[in-house]
C-alpha cells in the first residue's frame, strides 16, 4: 500500500525522498510524487508508473531544490492511477501539501461541505480533502489546524505534511496507517517503514495512534490530540541496511527463499532451551493454557494458509478445537467468544487493516490475544495482549517467503507446547518432534539444492492457462500456499482443492496436458492420494508430485516427482513449500513479470 516520507534537514530534500520511496517499492504502488520546499515556494513532481518516470522527470531530484519535502507512492483506492490523482496534494492556493497514506472514509462527506464553501477539488481522491480542511482550519498554527482535522475525519491515515507558512517544519500524524520517525546527523525523517530511512539512521520512533510529530533539522517534537507534549522514546533498529538489499540475487524473493534456513533457525532457538519449549512472550501460565477451549486463528493470505496448517497440528497435538478465519470475515460474522477462547492473530507485516481490526473486535470481547508477527513494533504487535515475534527479518518480496516458513514454526512451537502442558503427548514425542524441528533448516538448504530442476521443470509451464494443486490435510494447506504463490506472481489461473473434493466439480477443467501439482506428504492419506492423482492422470493432466523420501510408487502416475526429506508427520509443510515457492518464482521469471512487485498487489495491505 502507499509508502509515506519526508525530510528537513540540511541536504537537498529530493534525492533523500526518492531513495526513501526506492526503499519502499516493495509495499505496491501505481504512481509516485514528490513536494520539496526552498523557503519560499513548495514545488511539485508527480506521475504515474514506476519511480523511474519520477526520476528522470525531475533529473534525479535537481529540478526541485529546497531542504525540506514529502513523497509518496501511491496505490490507488480513490480514483484511477493518474498524475493528478498521484500524490502530494495542494490546497487551493498551494500553501499547504500533504501526502497520505490509508483511506478517509467521511470524505465525500466532507468534500461536498468544503466544496459548498467554495473549495475546488482537481482530483478524485479522499486525500485531497485533507489538505482542504486543513486550509480551512489552518489560522497561522498548524498544529491546531491539524488537530481539528482529526477530530474530523474518519478512518485511517499517515500523512506528512508542509506548510508554507511554516518554513524549517514538517508534520506527520497517524491513525491506523504505519509511520516511523527518524533522526539523522543534520536532519530528520519521516517514513511508512524502517528500511527508508536505515541508511540514515538506526534510531526511529514508532508513532502511535493520533500522535503527532513536529520535525526540525535539529529537533523532534512530540504532541497528541489535544496538542499537549508528549515523551517518547527512540527504538534501535538491529537490522542493517544489507538485510533490506539484494546482495546480488536477481530479486529479493530468490534472496528471501534463501534466507529461510536462518529465519526459521532465528525463529525456532531463542524458544529451545535444555531441550524444552520455553515461550515466554506467551505471557500464560500452565493453568491458564490448561483452561483454554477453544483457538481461533486469523489472518489474511499467507498467514492464514499458515493457519490452516496449525489447525491440524494444534488439534492434533494438543486435542484444542481451532477455527481459522480470514480476517476480513471473522469480525462480521459474529463469533461466538468467551473467556475460554483464545485469539491468535498471524501477520508478517503487522499492519493488515483487516487482522488488525479482527484483534481489536476480539480484544473488546475481553478475548484474550496473541500476535504472531514478525515487523517488531507494528501495529498488531503493539497491541496485542502478547506478541511471538517470527525473526524473519524485513521481507521485502510481495510474495512472502521467510515470513510464511517462520509462520509456520512459531504455531508448532505453540502447538507444542500447549500439548506438553495439557499432556497430549509424551516427553519423549516432543523430544522427537524437538529433534524433527531442529533438522529442518538442513532439510530445507537441501530442497534449495535442486533449484536448477525446478526451474527447468518451471521453465516448461510459463504458457500455461491454468494449474491446479491438490493435497489432502496439511498437504491441502500446502497447497493453498503453492497455488497463491503462483498466481500471485505468475498471472496464471490457479486452484488448490482438498484432493477429495476435486470430483465434485472442478475435476471438469481438467483437459489432455493440465498441470496438477500433487502433495502426498501424510502417509496415512498417502493411498487415498494416489487415487486421486490417478484419477486425474487418466483425465490428461501432467502430474508433478511432491512426496516423501521413499515414496517411489507415485512414480507410475506422476510426470516429475520432487522427494522432500522425512519429517515429523506435523511438520511437512515446511519442507514442501520449498519446490512450490520455487516453481512459483521460476514461473513467473520465465514469463518475464516483476517478481518482487507483482501488479495489483501491495506488500503491506493497510486499507480493509
Ligand atoms: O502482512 P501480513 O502477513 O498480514 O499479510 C497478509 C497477506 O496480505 C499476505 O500474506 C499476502 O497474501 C502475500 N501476498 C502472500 O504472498
Amino acid at each position: 500500500m502507499c509508502g509515506i516520507v519526508g525530510y528537513i534537514g540540511k541536504e537537498q530534500a529530493a534525492p533523500i525522498l526518492l531513495d526513501g520511496l526506492d526503499k519502499l517499492e516493495y509495499r505496491g504502488y501505481d504512481s509516485a510524487g514528490i513536494a520539496v520546499f526552498d523557503g519560499e515556494t513548495i514545488q511539485l513532481a508527480k506521475a504515474r508508473g514506476r519511480l523511474k518516470v519520477l526520476r528522470e522527470m525531475t533529473h534525479g531530484g535537481e529540478m526541485l531544490p529546497g531542504t525540506c519535502g514529502i513523497g509518496h507512492t501511491r496505490w490507488a483506492t480513490h480514483g484511477i492511477p493518474s498524475d493528478t490523482n498521484a500524490h502530494p496534494h495542494f490546497n487551493g492556493t498551494e500553501s499547504i501539501a500533504v501526502v497520505h497514506n490509508g483511506i478517509i472514509e467521511n470524505y465525500l462527506k466532507i468534500k461536498k461541505q468544503l466544496q459548498e464553501k467554495g473549495y475546488e477539488f482537481v482530483s478524485e481522491t479522499d486525500t485531497e480533502v485533507v489538505a482542504h480542511l486543513l486550509d480551512y482550519y489552518y489560522k497561522g498554527n498548524p498544529l491546531e489546524a491539524i488537530t481539528r482535522m482529526m477530530h474530523r475525519v474518519e478512518g485511517s491515515y499517515a500523512l506528512g505534511i508542509m506548510f508554507k507558512e511554516h518554513p524549517g517544519k514538517l508534520y506527520a500524524v497517524r491513525k491506523d496507517s504505519p509511520l516511523i520517525v527518524g533522526r539523522a546527523q543534520g536532519g530528520s525523517l519521516i517514513a511508512s517503514d524502517v528500511p527508508a530511512v536505515l541508511k540514515y539512521t538506526r534510531n526511529v520512533y514508532f508513532i502511535q495512534n493520533e500522535e503527532i510529530v513536529c520535525l526540525e533539522e535539529d529537533r523532534l517534537n512530540f504532541f497528541n490530540v489535544d496538542s499537549d507534549p508528549i515523551e517518547k522514546e527512540p527504538v534501535t533498529i538491529q537490522w542493517d541496511v544489507s538485510a533490506a538489499e539484494k546482495a546480488g540475487y536477481e530479486h529479493f524473493m530468490l534472496k528471501e527463499i534463501y534466507e529461510q534456513p536462518k529465519a526459521v533457525l532465528d525463529t525456532l532457538n531463542p524458544r529451545i532451551r535444555d531441550g524444552k519449549i520455553e515461550i515466554e512472550e506467551l505471557g500464560m501460565t500452565d493453568e491458564e493454557i490448561r483452561s483454554i477451549r477453544k483457538i481461533f486463528i486469523v489472518a489474511c493470505g499467507s498467514a492464514y494458509h499458515t493457519g490452516v496448517t496449525a489447525k491440524y497440528v494444534f488439534e492434533g497435538l494438543a486435542r484444542i478445537p481451532v477455527e481459522v478465519d480470514l480476517a476480513s470475515e471473522f469480525r462480521y460474522r459474529n463469533p461466538i467468544l468467551d473467556e475460554e477462547t483464545m485469539l491468535i492473530v498471524v501477520s508478517q507485516s503487522g499492519e493488515t487493516a483487516d487482522t488488525l481490526a479482527a484483534l481489536r473486535e476480539a480484544k473488546m470481547r475481553g478475548v484474550r490475544t496473541l500476535g504472531i508477527v514478525n515487523v517488531v513494533g507494528s501495529s498488531i504487535a503493539r497491541e496485542a495482549d502478547n506478541v511471538m515475534y517470527t525473526w524473519a527479518g524485513p521481507e521485502i518480496a510481495v510474495a512472502t517467503t521467510k515470513a510464511y516458513s517462520t509462520q509456520l514454526i512459531a504455531e508448532y512451537l505453540l502447538a507444542m507446547k500447549f500439548a506438553q502442558v495439557r499432556g497430549t503427548v509424551s516427553q519423549e514425542e516432543i523430544d522427537e518432534m524437538i529433534c524433527d524441528l531442529k533438522e529442518l533448516p538442513v532439510h530445507i538448504s537441501m530442497l534449495l539444492d535442486h533449484k536448477e530442476k525446478l526451474q527447468r521443470f518451471a521453465n516448461r509451464y510459463v504458457a500455461a492457462k491454468d494449474i491446479f494443486f491438490i493435497g489432502r490435510g496439511i498437504d491441502y494447506a500446502i497447497s493453498l500456499e503453492g497455488s497463491l504463490k503462483l498466481k500471485e506472481i505468475s498471472y496464471i489461473h490457479s486452484e488448490a482443492y482438498a484432493a477429495g473434493e476435486l470430483k465434485h466439480g472442478t475435476i471438469s477443467l481438467i483437459e489432455e496436458g493440465t498441470l496438477v501439482a500433487a502433495v502426498l506428504t501424510q502417509e496415512d492419506l498417502y493411498k487415498k492420494m494416489l487415487s486421486n492423482v490417478v484419477e486425474v492422470k487418466t483425465r490428461g493432466a501432467f502430474l508433478l508430485a511432491v512426496t516423501n523420501a521413499g515414496n517411489t510408487e507415485v512414480e507410475k502416475a506422476a510426470d516429475y516427482v520432487i522427494y522432500i526429506p522425512k519429517t515429523n508427520k506435523y511438520f511437512t509443510n515446511s519442507l514442501a513449500v520449498i519446490p512450490l515457492q520455487l516453481f512459483g518464482y521460476y514461473v513467473a521469471l520465465g514469463k518475464g513479470c516483476d517478481v518482487d512487485k507483482p501488479r495489483n498487489l501491495a506488500k503491506s495491505v493497510t486499507v480493509e
